[in-house]
This record gives C-alpha cells, sequence and structure tokens, in this order.
C-alpha cells in the first residue's frame, strides 16, 4: 500500500469548516480504495495559533513542510484580528519558496447549477495562473509613511523563464483538453513586462502547432468571461490578472464555493498545494453554512496529482451527481448546511 504524507492545513474562518469536511471524503475514499493511505499530520498556524504563541507561523515554517508530498490548505486570515497582508504571508512565501509556478483553477459549469450568464453551451475553463512572481513579487517600500508627501513603490516582475514555462504549462494543459489557449495580458499600456509575455507567446506558438493560441487584454477578457464564456479552454494569465480572473470565473459557474484550486511545482522538487480559491469568509465562519466542494474537489485535485487517479476521479463523480440532483448549499440557492452537503456527497461514492 502507498503511504502519502499530507500537511492539513485548515487555517482560519470557514478554512477549519471545509477541510474538515474534505477530510471526511479522503478518508472514505483510501478506505474503499485500499491502495493508498494518507498519514496526515494536523497543522496549526493561523490567528488561533497567534492569539496562543504571538505568531502566524513558526519561523521555520518552510522547513516543517518541506517533507511532506502535498499540503492540503483551507483559507488563511481573519481582518478583525490582524491585517490580511500580515496573515496572509505565509501563503504567499510557501508559493514562491515552493516554486509551485503554476496555480491551475478549473472552473466548469456543473449540472444543477444555473450559471449567471447566459449560457446555451457548456462552461469549461482552466485558469493557469502564474504564481511565482509577476505582481505578487514583493518588491517596493514606503517612504514618508502617513506624509501628505508619501511614496508607495510596488514593482511587478516578470521573468523570460517565468513566462516561458507558464506558457509551456499552459499549452500542454491545452493539449490534453480542447486545444485553445488563450494568454491575458495588458500589453497595450504595460509596455515593457506584458510585452514580453506577448513576444514569447510568439517564440512558442510554432512549437504547439496542435494548439490554437490567441492573445487577449484583461479588460476585453473580463468582458468575454461574462459575454461569451464557453470561448475560453485554457486561460494562462499573470499572478494578479489569475487571481481576478478567477473569481470572476467563479461568479460566472455559480460560485466561489465550486472552484478548487492546485499550486504546482510541477518538477516535483517540492510540495505541491491544494486549496479552496475562496478565502476564510469570516462573515459566515462558525454558521455551518460554508460550501465544502470548492475543498473537496481540491482534495480531487490533491489525489489526481499524488497518481491516485481512480479515487480522484470517484470523488469528482461523487460532487457532479450531487450537484446535478439538486442538492445544493446556501451560497447555491439551497438549504443544506456544510456537513449535509458531504453526506451527500459521500453518500454518491461508489461503494
Ligand atoms: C487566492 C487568494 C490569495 C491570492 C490571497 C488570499 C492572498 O485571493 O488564492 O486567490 O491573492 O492569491
Ligand atoms: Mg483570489
Amino acid at each position: 500500500m502507498k503511504t502519502h504524507k499530507i500537511a492539513l492545513y485548515p487555517g482560519d474562518g470557514i478554512g477549519q469548516e471545509v477541510v474538515a469536511e474534505a477530510v471526511r471524503v479522503l478518508d472514505a475514499i483510501q478506505q474503499r480504495s485500499k491502495t493508498f493511505h494518507l498519514e496526515t499530520e494536523n497543522i496549526p498556524w493561523g490567528c488561533d495559533y497567534e492569539a496562543k504563541t504571538g505568531q502566524i507561523a513558526p519561523p521555520n515554517f518552510l522547513e516543517k513542510l518541506r517533507p511532506f508530498d502535498a499540503i492540503f490548505l483551507g483559507a488563511l486570515g481573519d481582518p478583525r484580528k490582524r491585517p490580511d497582508h500580515m496573515t496572509l504571508e505565509p501563503l504567499i512565501c510557501i508559493r514562491q519558496s515552493f516554486d509551485q509556478y503554476a496555480c491551475v483553477r478549473p472552473a466548469k459549469l456543473f449540472p444543477g447549477i444555473s450559471a449567471r450568464v447566459t449560457a446555451n453551451t457548456p462552461i469549461d475553463m482552466v485558469i493557469v495562473r502564474e504564481n511565482s512572481e509577476g505582481e505578487y513579487f514583493s518588491c517596493g517600500g514606503r517612504f514618508k509613511i502617513g506624509d501628505p508627501d508619501e511614496v508607495a513603490v510596488q514593482t511587478a516582475l516578470h521573468t523570460r523563464k517565468g513566462v516561458t514555462r507558464i506558457l509551456r504549462f499552459g499549452f500542454e494543459l491545452a493539449r490534453s483538453r480542447r486545444r485553445h489557449l488563450t494568454m491575458i495580458t495588458k500589453s497595450n499600456a504595460l509596455k515593457h513586462g506584458m510585452v514580453m509575455w506577448d513576444q514569447i507567446l510568439e517564440t512558442l506558438r510554432s512549437e504547439y502547432p496542435d494548439v490554437e493560441a490567441d492573445q487577449m487584454h484583461v479588460d476585453a477578457a473580463s468582458m468575454d468571461f461574462v459575454r461569451r464564456p464557453q470561448r475560453f479552454d485554457v486561460v494562462v494569465a499573470s499572478n494578479l490578472f489569475g487571481d481576478i480572473l478567477s473569481d470572476l470565473a467563479g461568479a460566472i459557474v455559480g460560485g466561489l464555493g465550486l472552484l478548487p484550486s492546485a499550486n504546482l511545482n510541477p518538477e516535483r522538487h517540492f510540495p505541491s498545494m491544494f486549496e479552496p480559491v475562496h478565502g476564510s469568509a469570516p462573515d459566515i465562519a462558525g454558521k455551518g453554512i460554508a460550501n465544502p466542494v470548492a475543498t473537496i474537489l481540491s482534495s480531487a485535485m490533491m489525489l489526481d496529482w499524488l497518481g491516485e487517479k481512480e479515487a480522484a476521479t470517484a470523488i469528482r463523480q461523487a460532487v457532479e451527481s450531487t450537484l446535478g440532483a439538486g442538492h445544493a448549499t446556501v451560497d447555491l440557492g439551497g438549504r443544506l448546511k456544510t456537513h449535509e452537503m458531504t453526506d451527500r456527497i459521500l453518500e454518491q461514492l461508489p461503494a
């Protein structure tokens, strides 16, 4: 039997609730499969941990996470307790330090869900977000803080290596799907970094003649996400644009409660991390009404990554049939509580 070592990192707010639900599904699937075992360790970092220890995470948190095969994250942050840019630092640091440069966020219209846009044909896209540099590269500073003459500088960083590898990742993914890639930039205004993105796309195009690749500016792409989302298959974007477009994609296919994500280090030199696209939602935390689907689907992405394809497929199918049967949490217009939604999904798993 294969063993996979998983760091369970629920974090804050509804992160704790939805991770607990996904763990129920993971437990059920490994019991049924009998071919693999998940050895989990609970990582208690976040705002509660800070209240006890004075730190959001221990200083050697990267070292602690390094030996795991995967990290399964809920969500971080509770702005009522601490500013988000502080509590979220470990998240961005993990993505960057473990070179999880490919953030993969599938957004699909499931049966049983009404799209928030006119959708006569299926919506099925994957956002591939550059996750290691771009606008999230922490370079800048503030001068004369609080003074009327204050200056703040925040610089984005785009490297040829970083852009090339994320585009290649997108092209490869497109080959396994409908062979269409849309690269999102804003090169009509950001004439250094984003023009480099355009030029790199041109150099790669000939290597993937079987994939149709086009380019859109982020403003026009936002409009088309709403107007004709069906045109998108694989969408490759910089760190910030990918972040924004993934929330938009979530809204279009029924809500962020449905969108999973994987932060991948494709070379497998470091552990990859799996988490729902949504955040810690402090406004609904503790009420038992969060939608567990995004996190359960993230657990399927994790199993896929670990090579447990059959188990991953079983989870995805169970989610699809549950939604297809009309079972829904409050965010989807239904009445089910978090654990009831998981109950329905568990019932759909193969015996
Ligand atoms: C996401 C989130 C994070 C991001 C936040 C919480 C820092 O919005 O994963 O999409 O911007 O990457
Ligand atoms: Mg986001």
